[in-house]
């Protein structure tokens, strides 16, 4: 059967990438974006496909039941690849309701409508939730995150994230749905929204803005390429085995002040300035509440079972992510102007 794929949170910085690939590489694909556009939503990161045959948008929001179930009939959707949600930690410090009515309530808004519609059949579909590897919590004493490792989400960002997986597997295990479900460690790579680590201090090291460091910058994540994370969705969406769990990370763990510290120096000879410029511009600042101190992923079921590995390494990446951002001024230029918010009026409405 002819795939009609409904991916939501297309508007966003990893959904973009993974509604670019499946439009490129499947053009007997029909691929739905679904998205809400949201402040993270921006759909000049989709300029390359808008045109395409293959290619809908539909601007609704997951917290609306009815609108989704109008969307499934539409477009007689067969799979979802969902990534819709609130996606930072800061932010949901200071609005915790806001992740729930989005990730936990939206996600459940939209496996009921993925089970209205596929009523009889759902053996049929696939219903991939796309979540993070903070649902594990934070690695104290080294080891790694498996996919049996136990929840133990610590933010209001990663318990929304928590327990909308755990509402995808109750449907799975009460309803029979076909589901998979893959947990990825942090990305980076162009059209990340300048409020998270890496975009950020490119842009503030650009404009020679302070580069907040939270507490003493010993915390450590581990990063992944965003393209890479788009090609395990392709892989994990094809080739996962329903009721599975999939972790997505590349073994590549960085403390945030050595990261600072690398795009300092990287951008201090793209830039021409003299070596230790950008340093200067380093400011510890408090530290998050309750700040994960370490985040790392054991990929080795998704490299085993399903022969996927990423394609760059982590230095190779930070540089095709600075030239980017150095190339694309305007994009950046609209994101923190706010008139990206004005495409969808004039490219949609008009
Ligand atoms: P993002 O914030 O860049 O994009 C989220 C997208 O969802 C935006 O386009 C936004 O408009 C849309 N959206 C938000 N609320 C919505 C709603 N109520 N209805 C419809 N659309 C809505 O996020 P991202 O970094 O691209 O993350 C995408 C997914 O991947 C999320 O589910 C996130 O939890 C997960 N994830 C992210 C990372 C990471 O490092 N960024 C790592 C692992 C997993
Ligand atoms: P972030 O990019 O927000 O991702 P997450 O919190 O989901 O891991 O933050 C990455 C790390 O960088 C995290 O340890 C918090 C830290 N951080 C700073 O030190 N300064 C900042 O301005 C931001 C946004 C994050």
């Amino acid at each position: 059967m002819k795939k009609r794929i409904l991916i939501t949170g297309g508007a966003g910085f990893i959904g973009s990438h993974v509604v670019k690939l499946f439009v490129e590489k499947y053009p007997d694909y029909l691929i739905v974006n679904l998205d809400a556009l949201t402040y993270a939503g921006n759909l000049e990161n989709l300029k390359e496909v808008e045109g395409a045959a293959n290619y809908k948008f539909e601007k609704v929001d997951i917290q609306d039941a009815e609108a989704l179930d109008s969307v499934f009939s539409n477009h007689q959707i067969t799979d979802v690849i969902h990534l819709a949600a609130e996606s930072h930690v800061d932010r949901s410090i200071t609005d915790p309701l806001a992740f729930v009515k989005t990730n936990v309530i939206g996600t459940v808004n939209l496996l009921n409508a993925a089970k209205k519609a596929w009523n009889g059949e759902l053996d049929q579909h696939l219903f991939y939730h796309v979540s993070t590897d903070e649902v594990y919590g934070s690695l104290h004493d080294g080891g790694f995150f498996i996919e049996t490792t136990p929840y133990d989400p610590q933010s209001p960002y990663s318990a929304s994230k928590a327990a909308s997986d755990h509402f995808v597997r109750a449907y799975a295990n009460t309803y029979k749905m076909r589901t998979v479900i893959s947990n990825c460690s942090n990305n980076y790579g162009p059209n990340h929204f300048p409020e998270k680590l890496i975009p950020l201090c490119i842009n503030n090291i650009k404009n020679m803005k302070p580069l907040p460091v939270y507490g003493k910058g010993e915390n450590v994540r581990d990063w992944l390429f965003v393209k890479d994370h788009a090609r395990a969705i392709d892989t994990v969406f094809h080739k996962g085995e329903p009721g599975e769990t999939y972790n997505i990370g590349g073994f590549n763990e960085w403390k945030n002040i050595d990261i600072v510290r690398l795009l300092c120096k990287k951008m201090d000879e793209k830039l021409g300035r003299e070596p230790g410029t950008s340093e200067q511009l380093i400011t510890f600042v408090k530290d998050r509440a309750g700040h994960d101190l370490r985040y790392a992923i054991d990929a080795t079921k998704i490299q085993k079972e399903l022969g996927w590995e990423p394609s760059l390494q982590f230095e190779e990446g930070i540089d095709l992510t600075i030239d980017w951002y150095l190339e694309n001024q305007d994009w950046l230029d609209h994101v923190t102007s706010g008139s990206y918010q004005d495409y969808y009026r004039e490219h949609y409405e008009s």
